[in-house]
């Protein structure tokens, strides 16, 4: 039951933690479990999934994405969950997803509007890939194949 208990908290909440930290007791999962609730930036990641799910589908059928959401630019300030810094390497991936995202908007870009949109899916999938797996298969299906 415990290790039920662990795996299915780690399972929910943890998603973007490393292995390192399944070693915590499944008492202490079971604490955050009960307190959980989304960090500013998780909600952050959810609204920017919607949002590039949207410009997917604007994609495909032919229409041009016309404004730049300026909500994205919180990625630089907003609060993460406990277990995550900002350090070094998150500002690099975050600066390059910013511009990336921008490129979309770019109206006179030569570059395929496909093309800018894979390309900032990639950003989100290598910042990813640094720190928190979790998402990265449902990210991949944002990709325009
Ligand atoms: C600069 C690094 C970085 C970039 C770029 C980035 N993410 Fe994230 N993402 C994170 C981190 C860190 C978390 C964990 C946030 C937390 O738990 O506080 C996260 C969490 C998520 C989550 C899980 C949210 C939840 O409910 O727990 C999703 C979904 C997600 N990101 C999608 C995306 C998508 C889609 C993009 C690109 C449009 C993207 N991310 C770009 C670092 C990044």
């Amino acid at each position: 039951m415990k290790y039920l208990v662990l795996v299915l908290s780690i399972f929910i909440f943890f998603s973007c933690k490393q292995n390192e930290e399944t070693q915590e007791t499944a008492k202490q999962e079971k604490i955050v479990y009960d307190m959980y609730e989304p960090s500013e930036m998780a909600n952050l990641m959810n609204q920017m999934y919607a949002h590039n799910l949207k410009v997917k589908n604007d994609i495909l059928a032919g229409n041009v994405p016309s404004e730049f959401p300026l909500d994205f630019l919180k990625i630089h300030s907003a609060e993460m969950s406990e277990f995550k810094e900002r350090n070094a390497v998150f500002q690099s991936f975050s600066e390059l997803f910013i511009e990336a995202e921008k490129e979309i908007y770019n109206t006179e870009s030569t570059v395929p509007l496909e093309e800018r949109f894979n390309k900032t899916v990639n950003l989100c999938i290598s910042c990813h890939q640094t720190e928190c797996t979790g998402p990265i298969p449902r990210i991949k299906k944002l990709l325009i194949k």
